[in-house]
């Protein structure tokens, strides 16, 4: 059907626990919570946002320390990659695969070519293949874009800030595109913000869809000090391309409520990663195969058909990513969010039933 042409993880069903999703398990603050129902009793869904989205501009440049002149507030971080294809209109692109699925199916659309450059595997991690995007830099004239996800999803590592600058000054007529939706959850990966100080070649994605915890709500932004390509976005972008309830939530929260939504992302990266730990532990135990990951899920490589395992783990009220989907990777991959200790111990116990089954 021309609707499921796209190829996410799909929708977890009611009775399972979802472990495909990738965003904050702590789920939504309160006061987040709080605003959204006073939203509602207000009304403000009766109301078009304001066009400018000045309040929110401000609101998330107060909270990230940055130009509010630099934002563009998004309807999730998504929505980036088709603001700057269309003012662009790169002749080519570079992606680092496997990556976030929904690259392909636009270049693909808007004949474009590109090059996609596979991340190396080593045995338990994998790594930015360096050498090949130095040599290739010498042969790409044209106005291209580079995209990478950092950290990477499906596989969670991350290429440090100095490398990311190398590219920079590689690729000095490209733009490239760093996507950083999930690093405001992940541990031991700096952003690249910083950066857009010296390069105007540079766009920093985010997400606050992943960060919040709001897939329903939707929000993001992205940061680039090119006052031109600015310009180009704000005149393409579409009109109120954020909700009115969006708009207002953001706007108040991030203002009213600065050092408790920091201290929330700060207290969400310690519990992810000693929950991450946990899992690699257990994963350990197990035997599965896992990869080193910087980020809120952990992508692991089964003994058996991840179509196999995710039916029967589904059969006890678990649902995994089949990350089989994401270019280079095999039907033995799956991709696990890291959520809070209660589940995770659940899903461990489901996965060791599932291989005894299996091994008996
Ligand atoms: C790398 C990456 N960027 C962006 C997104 C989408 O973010 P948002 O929901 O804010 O559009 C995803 C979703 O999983 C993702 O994996």
């Amino acid at each position: 059907m021309l609707y499921q042409l796209r190829a996410h993880g799909g929708t977890a069903p009611s009775n399972c626990i979802d472990f495909s999703t990738p965003i904050n398990p702590l789920g939504v603050p309160e006061v987040i919570k709080q605003i959204i129902c006073e939203s509602i009793k207000d009304g403000v869904y009766s109301s078009y946002p304001d066009y400018s989205y000045k309040m929110l501009r401000e609101a998330v440049a107060e909270f990230y320390d940055i130009n509010h002149e630099f934002i563009v507030p998004l309807n999730g971080a998504a929505e980036a990659l088709y603001l700057i294809v269309g003012v662009e209109r790169p002749t080519a692109a570079m992606i680092f695969e496997p990556t976030f699925g929904d690259h392909r199916p636009l270049f693909h659309i808007l004949s474009m070519n590109y090059i996609s450059i596979q991340y190396t595997e080593l045995f338990d991690r994998y790594t930015l293949p360096f050498n090949i995007l130095s040599s290739l830099s010498k042969s790409i004239h044209s106005r291209c874009i580079v995209l990478f996800s950092n950290p990477n999803n499906p596989l969670g590592v991350c290429v440090p800030v100095e490398t990311i600058e190398k590219i920079l000054q590689m690729y000095r007529r490209c733009i490239i595109i760093v996507d950083e939706a999930f690093i405001e959850l992940s541990n031991n990966c700096e952003s690249t913000l910083r950066l857009t100080r010296d390069y105007e070649n540079i766009i920093v994605l985010r997400s606050l869809t992943k960060t919040f915890s709001v897939p329903g709500l939707r929000i993001g932004f992205l940061y680039t000090s090119n006052t031109n390509l600015l310009y180009k976005i704000e005149l393409f972008r579409q009109p109120w391309n954020l909700n009115s309830i969006t708009n207002y939530v953001f706007s108040r929260a991030l203002h009213e409520y600065r050092d408790d939504l920091r201290k929330f992302i700060e207290y969400s990266k310690h519990v992810i990663e000693c929950e991450r730990q946990f899992l690699e532990q257990s994963l350990h135990k197990l035997r599965i195969h896992f990869y080193r990951s910087s980020a809120p899920f952990i992508l692991v490589r089964f003994h058996t058909d991840v179509k196999y395992i995710g039916q029967s783990l589904r059969r006890l009220g678990v649902w995994i990513r089949d990350a089989s989907t994401f270019q280079s990777l095999t039907k033995y991959h799956g991709r696990i969010s890291v959520k809070l200790r209660k589940d995770n111990e659940r899903l461990i116990n489901v996965l060791k039933s599932v291989l005894e089954e299996e091994y008996t």
